[in-house]
């Protein structure tokens, strides 16, 4: 089910964007952001993030560790990375299941390399580059 789909003039607009979507979403909320690399997923949860009431600049992609909690806000904020994840077996190994059944909003960059793991219900976000400074940005629920 598609539920938004928009592009994105430049990065402040993208920022904007997710900013105001901020409070649409719950906590328990899975949002899968999939695109290339550089097409706008960090932005977005930039963006997230201080429409949780995060500071923004302290969001960064957590290539690492898979995974960034960030303090403050009003209604957590799971940001993870799975760029550089190997193995799904790597997922366990953070507690993935954990994060699942918490109460915040999980962000997840790159999720789609997680596949079998991933909730019945969740966002799907694709990220698609235009050309320098737009971006392609498509919303849809997924429920199996
Ligand atoms: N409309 C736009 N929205 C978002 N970012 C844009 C836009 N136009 C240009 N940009 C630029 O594109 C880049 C997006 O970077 P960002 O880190 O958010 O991408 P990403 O999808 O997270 O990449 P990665 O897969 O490496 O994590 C930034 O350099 C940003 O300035
Ligand atoms: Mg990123």
């Amino acid at each position: 089910m598609s539920v938004l789909h928009v592009t994105s003039h430049s990065e402040a607009e993208t920022l904007a964007l997710a900013e105001k979507l901020a409070r649409s979403f719950l906590p328990g909320d899975v949002l899968i952001l999939v695109g290339e690399l550089g097409s706008g997923k960090t932005a977005f949860v930039r963006g997230l993030a201080r429409g949780l009431g995060i500071d923004g600049s302290l969001v960064n992609s957590p290539s690492y560790t898979f995974v960034n909690e960030y303090p403050g806000g009003d209604r957590k904020l799971y940001h993870f990375d799975l760029y550089r994840m190997n193995d799904t077996n790597e997922l366990y190994e953070i507690g993935w299941d954990e994060y699942l059944s918490r109460e915040g909003i999980m962000a997840v960059e790159w999720g789609e390399k997680a596949a079998e793991l991933l909730p019945q219900k969740y966002y799907l976000m694709e990220f698609r580059i235009v050309n320098e400074t737009d971006r392609d940005i498509d919303i849809s629920l997924v429920q199996v």
